[in-house]
């Protein structure tokens, strides 16, 4: 079942997005080399419970941190450590969730940590502009698949891989909703959008291969490859003209 949620739901959402945004505007001023994920990791539990918030990956099927910390070719879920130190020249994404009166929001960010290469810049300025290219094609009335269509035609464009294995989701009540959101798929296809639906768009993508594999502590995806992965999400509500992201100022 796909939720439809209320104005005055949405605007609940849109303060836990706040607070997630936030979040994410307080912990990248620490990313530099010789920071550990743990530091992070735990820096960000204590300002999402600060703002009345829950940290919602925290417990989420027995995830044991705060949120998820991904480096380099790890795609998603990493699991922040003492032992893990951010070094120069690497990408790091912070992935973060926050339950608030009973809402979800979800936002995903990659971050450079000091000078890149550019093949890594390569990756993180075209997954960020596939977000938003697959945004705009969102508003009411419009098949799901044109968002998934857009941006495995905008990445593939740019000699990006798209991890097919993750999904963008519903979010609101629960953290994941239906419908999936895949980041690749053909035009006039899947559901139409309705007003209302909260849904995370979240482009995976890879600068190289796009298949992925799951490390032994049984959560990490990474690239198959080792090639470099950036994930870059916002929680939107459908609109009846467009769309309106949560997880922002
Ligand atoms: N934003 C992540 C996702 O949509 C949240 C995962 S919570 C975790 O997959 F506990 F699974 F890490
Ligand atoms: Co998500």
């Amino acid at each position: 079942m796909v939720n439809i949620y209320s104005d005055d739901e949405i605007k609940i959402i849109k303060e836990s997005g706040h607070i997630t945004y936030m979040c994410h505007q307080y912990l990248k001023e620490y990313l530099h080399p010789g920071v550990t994920t743990k530091y992070i990791d735990d820096l960000a539990g204590e300002f999402i419970k600060e703002q009345g918030g829950i940290p919602s990956c925290l417990g989420y099927d027995g995830f044991p941190a705060n949120i998820c910390i991904s480096i380099n070719d790890e795609v998603v879920h990493g699991i922040a450590s003492d032992d893990v130190i951010l070094k120069e020249g690497d990408i790091v994404t912070l992935d973060i969730c926050t339950l608030y009166k009973g809402y979800h929001s979800d936002s995903a960010w990659s971050y450079p940590i000091g000078h890149i290469n550019k093949q890594k810049e390569h990756l993180l300025h075209h997954t960020e502009k596939a977000l938003f290219t697959g945004l705009k094609e969102i508003k009411a009335g419009v098949p799901l698949g044109n968002i998934s269509a857009r941006i495995e035609q905008y990445a593939t464009k740019h000699g990006l891989g798209v991890v097919r294995e993750l999904v963008g989701h519903g979010v609101g009540h629960e953290l994941h909703e239906e419908p999936d959101v895949p980041n690749y798929g053909k035009y006039n296809t899947g559901m139409i959008l309705q007003a209302g639906m909260v849904i995370a768009v979240e482009p995976m993508l890879t600068a190289g291969k796009r298949n992925v594999e799951i490390l032994d502590d049984e959560w990490t995806i990474v690239t198959e490859d080792g090639s470099p992965s950036a994930h870059f999400e916002h929680t939107i509500a459908i609109r009846e003209d467009g769309y309106e992201i949560l997880t922002g100022e």
